[in-house]
């Protein structure tokens, strides 16, 4: 049969370094490629005990359909965790989502028509750029540096022409493992005010601080209902239960949960209702600590690899949280055929250029550090070194 595609397929290519990747699942392949939390610190027995108490409570009424907008004693765990996150909103203001992926494309669905600009850090989450694409969205990298976006090249663009929203990771960045200024914060929420723009604040990583001090989101400068705020379980829990959640204000909200309605009706009410016991009768807070002490010790020891084996003409981030950091090469570094031979010699990583929307990027290289152990994390970099050595020459 021929068969023909919606439009909007035609933008949207298959990767080839996804499936390059899938020869990473290989044993003996030491991945930095993807975005993995830990599994072994993964809090099982605790899920174990919360999913056997629902059970025994709530029976079959656990598999029933439930509201749109998410369970509500979870939806006000959420909005008490956001007053911690200097965040003020009531559970009427949370709307639950199939992960923050899902609130990504439910944003798409409300925001954006054909051609609409969005305007992102440069890099950008890939995810993120796959979600908008299906809704054509036109991408308009802003210039970025080791502080985050520049809030002044957001107000030019801002300025010169009608933008749909700016994207915005503030902490621990996927790619780069950067973070938002405070400075940048206030500058951007003034932004959104004075030019009547509208910012997504994609907040995934930002609990898992192992240096430093926590930073207020960009959201808890917004008076006047800019920003959207999202942010999920899938780190400090467990990606598994594929649950996130979205802050907006009621009018944006509403629309949400139409577009909701319209994709999955409403996220596993089994998921919820584990997650928000397990939440309710365990210590979670002393969990993503022994998380962040975890990657914090694996982040150390991929930067004390990175000394010890990069040649000079390498750079890499220093994040003070997350799960990756971002290696620069030299203008010449191809990293995408590098790859290659880093697979054939048991090593991964996704090349850079995948996260940039418009091209370019080519010399640098995403390392993630939370899923190997240390010992493998320092024979992947010493792997991964002498490549990068051979192919700088
Ligand atoms: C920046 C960013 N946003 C969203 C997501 C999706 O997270 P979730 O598992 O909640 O769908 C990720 C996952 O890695 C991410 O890095």
């Amino acid at each position: 049969m021929e068969t023909s595609y919606a439009q909007r397929m035609s933008a949207m290519k298959p990767s080839t370094i996804r499936e390059m990747l899938k020869l990473t699942e290989r044993p003996g392949v030491i991945s930095f490629a993807g975005g993995l939390p830990a599994p072994e610190l993964f809090p099982v027995e605790d899920i174990r005990a919360a999913a056997e108490r629902v059970l025994g409570e709530c029976g079959a009424k656990a598999f029933q359909y439930g509201a749109s907008e998410g369970i509500a004693p979870l939806r006000t765990r959420i909005a008490e965790e956001m007053k911690t996150r200097q965040i003020g909103c009531m559970a009427d203001d949370v709307l639950i989502t199939t992960g923050s992926q899902q609130g990504l494309d439910l944003l798409g669905k409300v925001f954006l028509d054909p051609g609409d600009v969005i305007l992102t850090e440069t890099p950008t989450y890939l995810a993120a750029i796959q979600a908008f694409q299906c809704f054509e969205a036109s991408f308009q990298p802003v210039v970025t540096d080791d502080e985050g976006v520049i809030p002044e090249a957001v107000d030019a663009l801002a300025a010169a022409g009608r933008v749909r929203f700016l994207y915005v990771i503030p902490n621990f960045q996927n790619p780069t493992g950067r973070t938002l200024s405070l400075v940048r914060r206030r500058q951007l929420a003034e932004i959104a005010a004075r030019r009547n723009l509208l910012i997504v604040e994609d907040d995934p990583y930002g609990r898992l601080r192992y240096r430093g001090e926590h930073l207020p989101p960009i959201k808890s400068f917004d008076e006047g209902g800019h920003v959207i705020y999202l942010s999920t379980f899938s780190k400090t829990v467990a990606p598994g239960f594929r649950t996130g959640w979205i802050v907006a204000s009621p009018a944006v909200r509403d629309k949400l949960v139409i577009a909701k309605q319209a994709a999955d009706l409403h996220t596993s009410s089994f998921d919820q209702l584990v997650l928000d016991r397990y939440l309710a009768d365990f210590d979670n807070a002393a969990h993503v600590r022994r998380v962040c002490a975890a990657y914090g010790e694996r982040y150390a020891a991929m930067d004390a690899a990175l000394r010890r084996h990069m040649p000079a003409s390498f750079s890499w981030t220093q994040p003070e949280g997350g799960m990756f950091l971002w290696v620069r090469g030299p203008e010449s570094f191809d990293s995408m055929h590098v790859l290659g031979e880093a697979i054939a010699e048991g090593v991964a990583f996704v090349p850079g250029a995948d996260f940039f929307p418009r091209g370019g990027g080519g010399n640098n290289m995403r390392l993630n550090f939370s899923n190997a152990g240390i010992e493998a994390i320092e024979d992947g970099i010493t792997r991964l070194a002498a490549i990068c050595a051979r192919s700088a020459q």
